[in-house]
């Protein structure tokens, strides 16, 4: 068992917020770091999104690129660097001069700075190419450890099926998400036979009747990357009960 204290989370027994912070702070801080998390943490967001892959010594790191290129000081793949190799890197300056120095975040780091205030975590399991099953399991693994005896467990997602599957296996009784940019029409058999808790979808295949859908089915539905604060009034008006969004500093977080 993987998180002893934790009670099974299902659609009955759904502990996380309805506001959720993507990748830390969206885009007012650099993505996938620990400042993201406290930035978004200070307008009130109680639970975060965020992306983890391998580095190449199997350690799960935060970052959303398969490169490094975008939003380091480094080059090239992520999973060609050990864990030592990406401490090194620069995971803030791109940003704004005032971040600086920030280094890529551990998933213990983060598992350690959410549980230490409170605080929920989504984890998108975000394989690079070919290390699907290992990234999902990897990941699963660690999080049962890193959250061992935490009251509420992280949520893992991701658009792998195969890395869900991985995830599963590994460690079965951590709740996992279905993520979808488009809604194939066996999207519930495939989020069924996974042992999915939730649809995770692109807010624009979302409507009212796939919501309940999902509802009548047994399953929660969150959606991404919602930055319209009409949008999210209208996707919460139907019933949406995870909200995945860039704009904390537009959409107050309540729930
Ligand atoms: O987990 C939802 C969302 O983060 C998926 O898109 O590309 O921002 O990871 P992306
Ligand atoms: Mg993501």
């Amino acid at each position: 068992m993987g998180a002893p204290n934790s009670a099974a989370v299902t659609a009955a027994n759904w502990p996380y917020p309805r506001h959720i912070a993507h990748r830390g702070a969206g885009k007012l801080a650099p993505e996938n770091t620990l400042a993201a998390f406290r930035l978004g943490a200070s307008f009130g967001y109680r639970m975060f999104e965020f992306d983890v892959k391998l580095s190449a010594d199997g350690k799960p790191v935060l970052m959303h690129d398969a490169t490094l290129d975008r939003t380091t000081s480094g080059a090239g793949r992520v999973d060609a660097l050990n864990l030592c190799e990406l401490a090194q890197l620069d995971a803030g300056a791109w940003h704004s001069p005032g971040y600086a120095g920030e280094p890529v975040p551990t998933l213990a780091a983060i598992a350690r700075y959410t549980q230490a205030n409170g605080l929920y975590s989504n984890i998108e399991i975000k394989p690079v190419p070919g290390r699907e099953t290992q990234t999902g399991a990897a990941v699963a693994l660690d999080a049962q450890s890193l959250w061992r005896g935490a009251a509420v467990p992280p949520l893992l997602s991701s658009f792998s099926e195969e890395a869900l599957a991985a995830a599963r296996d590994a460690v079965p009784e951590l709740p996992r998400a279905l993520l979808v940019d488009v809604l194939p029409p066996d999207w519930l058999a495939r989020a069924q036979a996974l042992g999915c808790v939730a649809l995770d979808a692109n807010y624009r295949v979302l409507d009212a009747q796939v919501i309940a859908a999902a509802h009548a089915a047994g399953l929660k539905v969150l959606s991404y990357t919602v930055n319209e604060p009409e949008r999210a009034a209208q996707l919460l008006g139907w019933g949406l009960d995870g909200l995945i969004t860039d704009a904390v500093d537009a959409i107050a977080p309540a729930g």
